[in-house]
């Protein structure tokens, strides 16, 4: 079973939570690293600290919330390896992983509700990358060149 890195800044905070249970209940592994409450914070920080995490295989995927996911998923991209992908919707969710092997899913607290978000959630960690010619243009993102196929 998958274990998931969890990071939000203050706006993110309380919907982190509740997927954070949402998914444990679910039984997956959690690995919260903050914020720790509604107190402002710099969403970088948290958003880094992820895509850490999940470069250093201590986990298998991120969730990243801020206010609109933007900040938090340009922070997370800026770690190499990172592909934060800021989904609105489950189409987003079902490519971000089909097609770009995101390994970050990054939601906005304030543009997403409780109830959509958990769909995205969901099928981000239930579709697989198809491979193929997507993974030489997943490879091509870091500079590494592959055989056309
Ligand atoms: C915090 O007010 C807000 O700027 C932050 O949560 C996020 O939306 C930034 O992209």
């Amino acid at each position: 079973m998958k274990t998931l890195a969890l990071g939000s800044d203050h706006a993110g905070w309380q919907l982190k939570g509740h997927l954070g249970r949402w998914l444990e209940h679910r039984g997956y592994t959690v690995i919260d690293l903050g914020c720790s409450s509604e107190e402002s914070c710099d969403y970088p920080d948290y958003g880094r600290a992820v895509a850490r995490a999940v470069l250093a295989g201590k986990a298998s995927c991120g969730l990243v919330i801020c206010g609109t996911g933007i900040g938090i998923s340009i922070a997370a991209n800026r770690v190499p390896g990172a592909r934060a992908a800021r989904c609105l919707n489950e189409y987003d969710a079902r490519f971000a992983r089909r097609h770009n092997d995101a390994n970050i899913l990054a939601i906005g607290s304030r543009v997403t509700g409780i109830g959509l978000a958990e769909a995205i959630v969901e099928t981000f960690l239930t579709t697989e990358f198809e491979g193929g010619r997507h993974a030489r243009r997943v490879a091509a993102i870091d500079g590494k060149e592959q055989e056309r196929g």
